[in-house]
């Protein structure tokens, strides 16, 4: 099922050598072959990458760093399945990380850990001179954005942000049509994350869909993300939502996030939740967490260039999976209505539709397939989340064999990651608008697209 659990040339920047990948001794030895890779945190998330690594006969998994020792051997077993060296385990707890980052046999590093260890792992990995694939989130805080942006500009290290919505085959077919001109001049975007979760966020990891469980007692994210939840008020996950339209008007290259402002409704999908499911009930302990999280969150941003977007948050109420996107220009507009499928959604052309008439987006999607997808289509069948786990992973290796820049690089992932906070101030200040910091400091003006541009990633 598409959306179950489990189921880019260097281009000459204005930063120039600044954000070009490093010549790492051990890494200029074989970066035509082999990357050489350690894995930080190998839950649900860190086994998908896995699976699609362990695929590649260019890729060798060297060390795995875990303290639950129970992913541990599910990622062992991942590995054996593939029949490849198991990695050498590093499970001695929360810190164990570091002795892996210390070994010399080790190019990159994915991190695919918990939110509230992204900028330790991601600041401990860029000193240690692993070029780093960065699973996505939303900061804890502002400073933890520049954090990274500062990291990355005194090691040099390069860091990719994970966003594998960008590489959705409908979404890079919408890309395409927005860089053909059709759409016309872009005004407006939509986009979020309009996904159930509840029964990701209340789960032993025996009682899927049933369960009330979280923290301790939690299985996978159930362990760590609920908690957000409690203690947050926030557009919690702007990524996938974001990301996509980003490219599509070229956030920190030619364009960028300037303001934006957020509210939130009532909570009330977590606690009904609980109270309803037959594990749990009024008299519940669980039953009295106070959550402090609106169910729904929206978020309006401004850009520089004169566009609008509007995301939102959405992932504590019952409700099919759709991740709400909109692309409006003078000319036209598309809307997604489920989970990537090409007929799934509704397309009007001014000099092509029918007055007034919505059409079914099939044709153009199809007609417009993005040039990646026509290449690596049979490679990405089996594919995690629809085939774009292929396309995410792919341009992390294949820039780092070819020593060019990442397409989502420190700057987008520090745009991004920047939303969280300032949506959280925003909601504490009744929807004051935030300023959005420009952490390219000012180079978004001369820095050229790399998203989708090259036909190899
Ligand atoms: N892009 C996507 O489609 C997608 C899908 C799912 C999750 N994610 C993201 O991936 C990340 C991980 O999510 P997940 O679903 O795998 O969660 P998970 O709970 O299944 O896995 C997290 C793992 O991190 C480990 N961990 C915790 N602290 C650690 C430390 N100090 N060092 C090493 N490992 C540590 C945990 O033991 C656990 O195994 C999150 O940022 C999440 O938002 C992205």
């Amino acid at each position: 099922m598409l959306y179950s659990r489990r189921n880019f040339i260097r281009q000459s920047v204005a930063a120039g050598s600044l954000l070009t990948l490093p010549m790492l001794p051990s890494f200029a030895e074989e970066k035509k072959t082999k990357v050489r890779i350690g894995m930080i945190a190998v839950g649900l998330r860190g086994q998908d990458h896995l699976l699609e690594l362990l695929k590649r006969s260019d890729v060798e998994i060297v060390a795995m760093a875990d303290p639950d020792k129970n992913m541990m051997a599910m990622a062992q077993a991942l590995v054996k399945k593939y029949e490849k060296k198991a990695p050498a385990e590093y499970t001695n707890g929360p810190y164990d990380y570091r002795n892996l980052l210390k070994r010399t046999d080790i190019d990159a590093v994915f991190v695919c850990s918990p939110w509230e260890w992204h900028l330790q792992h991601g600041v401990d990995a860029m000193e240690a001179g692993k070029i780093t694939a960065m699973e996505v989130c939303g900061a804890l805080k502002l400073q933890d954005c520049w954090d990274f942006v500062n990291t990355h500009e005194k090691t040099k290290t390069p860091i990719m942000m994970l966003e594998n919505v960008c590489y959705r085959r409908d979404i890079m077919a919408v890309l395409n049509m927005v860089r053909k001109d059709m759409f016309g001049e872009l005004l407006h975007l939509q986009g979020g994350y309009e996904h159930d979760l509840r029964h990701v966020l209340f789960t032993d990891g025996q009682t899927e869909n049933e369960g009330v469980d979280f923290g301790e007692k939690g299985f996978s994210e159930a362990r760590w993300r609920t908690q957000h939840y409690v203690d947050r008020n926030a557009e919690l996950y702007p990524t996938h939502g974001l990301g996509p339209v980003a490219t599509m008007i070229d956030i920190n290259r030619g364009n960028r996030l300037t303001r934006l402002s957020s509210i939130a409704s009532k909570a009330r999908g977590l606690h009904n939740y609980i109270v309803k499911s037959p594990k749990g009930g009024p008299n519940h302990p669980n039953a009295k967490t106070v959550f402090k999280q609106g169910d729904i969150v929206t978020t309006q941003l401004q850009c520089e260039n004169g566009e609008t977007i509007v995301l939102t948050h959405d992932t504590s109420l019952p409700r099919p999976y759709n991740l709400g996107f909109r692309v409006q220009g003078t000319n036209g507009l598309w809307q997604d209505f489920h989970s990537g499928e090409a007929e799934a959604g509704f397309i009007h052309f001014a000099d092509k539709s029918p007055h007034h008439e919505w059409e079914n987006p099939k044709k153009y999607i199809e007609e417009h397939d993005h040039p990646l997808w026509k290449k690596y289509e049979s490679q990405s069948t089996t594919s995690g989340h629809g085939g774009m786990d292929f396309f995410v992973d792919n341009a992390f290796i294949e820039c780092i064999k070819r020593d060019v820049e990442f397409p989502l690089d420190v700057y987008d992932l520090a745009t991004l990651y920047a939303i969280t906070p300032l949506s959280e101030k925003s909601i504490a200040e009744k929807g004051q608008l935030q300023e959005i910091p420009d952490f390219t400091k000012g180079l978004w003006k001369t820095r050229k697209r790399i998203f989708g541009v090259s036909g190899e990633f």
